[in-house]
């Protein structure tokens, strides 16, 4: 289903690994600066350390929490994403050009500084593009199918978010390495903002792409319901910060290129989630294959049948309705909104469609990725 011929391609490759999740992130030194191994997009080692605090985008009220769950206290933060300073109103810093939620910028030189370890797994995907999705699947894998293992915790906890900053919370550095090894760690980083120790550790990567067109959508969604994203304004306002890449996190567009350069390279399963929403069993085998776990048919059965979007919504630990409503507001749109493929037929214009085809085949030119056109 998405062009090229390496789309279905499982890009794996080398040994070693485990897996994570998400949550805060804190600061510490490491001087040290390597890029990403060739194919990606280079930054100096000066934009790594010197990350600039500018506001991009706010909403009006001012949040008092942050994303996904009930002990959050400070401001904002979504699952994703998490702004804001100072118990104002949510915020977009940056670093080297890519919007960031403030607060992850504020905390950028212990990110950076972050120690990955050979055997860790890290989860890597653009918001809203299935990450909840993919932890749950990795976590059931991990723990051989053990469904009451899962439930032990709400799932933005069960894996550390690496750039996820909220003080006085523990941040997302301060979780990971406080976890047994092997980890699994989740982040949303593009991969030229990945700290070089990943690079350098051989670690484990498990990238899930989704459409643009339907990462857009569920994402303004998202930022009307998440009270620590800046507010998303009309469909129009959003449609234009989203193809201009002013959003947290960035450009869809250079994260999934970046990522997808890059997956010969490093130790890499390039998933994408219109493939595991039509072959489940599939895509789920690929990730145990990666994992280098061996479960039967009937465990396999059970992750398929425990990672339905309607098993998943109902799921408090996969639903994030244990998050305050000051910080999630599902009452208008829920967090397990439709988890379907080609919604964005529902709020694209004929004109909007033809505008971002047309950017999507100058930013995506070279790639083999083409989901776009094909949904
Ligand atoms: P929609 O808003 O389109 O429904 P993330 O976890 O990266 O924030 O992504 C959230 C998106 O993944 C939401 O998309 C959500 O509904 C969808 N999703 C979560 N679990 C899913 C599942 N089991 N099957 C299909 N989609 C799922």
């Amino acid at each position: 289903m998405r062009g090229g011929q390496s789309l279905d391609k499982e890009a794996v490759s080398g040994p070693g690994g485990s897996s994570a999740e998400h949550e805060p992130t804190c600061l510490e030194e490491r001087p040290k600066v390597t890029g990403p191994p060739a194919a990606s997009p280079q930054l100096s080692s000066d934009g790594l350390r010197h990350a600039q605090v500018s506001l991009c985008q706010t909403r009006t009220q001012s949040p008092v929490c942050s994303p996904g769950d009930a002990n959050w206290t400070a401001i904002s933060s979504p699952d994703p994403m998490a702004l804001t300073t100072a118990g104002t109103q949510p915020s977009l810093g940056e670093v080297a050009g890519i919007p960031l939620p403030a607060t992850t910028v504020d905390n950028w030189h212990q990110i950076q500084g972050f120690e990955a370890q050979p055997d860790d797994l890290l989860i890597c995907t653009y918001p809203k593009s299935g990450t909840t999705w993919i932890q749950e699947i990795v976590d059931l894998i991990e723990h051989s199918g053990d469904v009451d293992k899962c439930q032990r915790a709400a799932i933005q906890h069960r894996h550390p978010f690496l750039e996820w900053a909220r003080p006085p919370q523990p941040s997302g550095v301060e979780k990971a390495r406080a976890m047994p090894r092997p980890r699994v760690l989740r982040t949303h980083l593009p991969a030229q903002l990945l700290p070089p120790s990943f690079w350098e550790s051989n670690c484990k990567f498990l990238y899930v792409a989704r459409n643009a067109k339907d990462c857009l959508v569920s994402y303004y969604h998202f930022q009307r319901m998440n009270r620590t994203l800046p507010d998303p304004g009309t469909w129009d306002q959003y449609f234009e910060t989203f193809i201009s890449g002013k959003v947290a996190w960035g450009s869809w567009f250079e994260h999934v290129r970046g990522w997808w350069e890059l997956r010969d390279n490093v130790q890499m399963l390039f998933l994408f989630y219109e493939d595991i929403k039509r072959d489940p069993k599939q895509e789920i085998q690929k990730v145990m294959k990666f994992m280098e776990k061996n479960l039967d048919g009937a465990v396999l059965d059970t992750i398929v049948q425990e990672t339905t979007f309607e098993k998943m919504k109902a799921n408090p630990m996969t639903n994030r309705s244990t998050a305050p409503k000051t910080i999630l507001d599902q009452s208008i749109s829920p967090f397990m909104r439709k988890g379907i493929v080609g919604d964005w037929k529902n709020h694209f214009t004929v004109a909007q469609n033809e505008r971002f085809d047309e950017i999507y085949r100058q930013k995506m030119k070279g790639t083999s990725i083409n989901f776009c056109t094909e949904l």
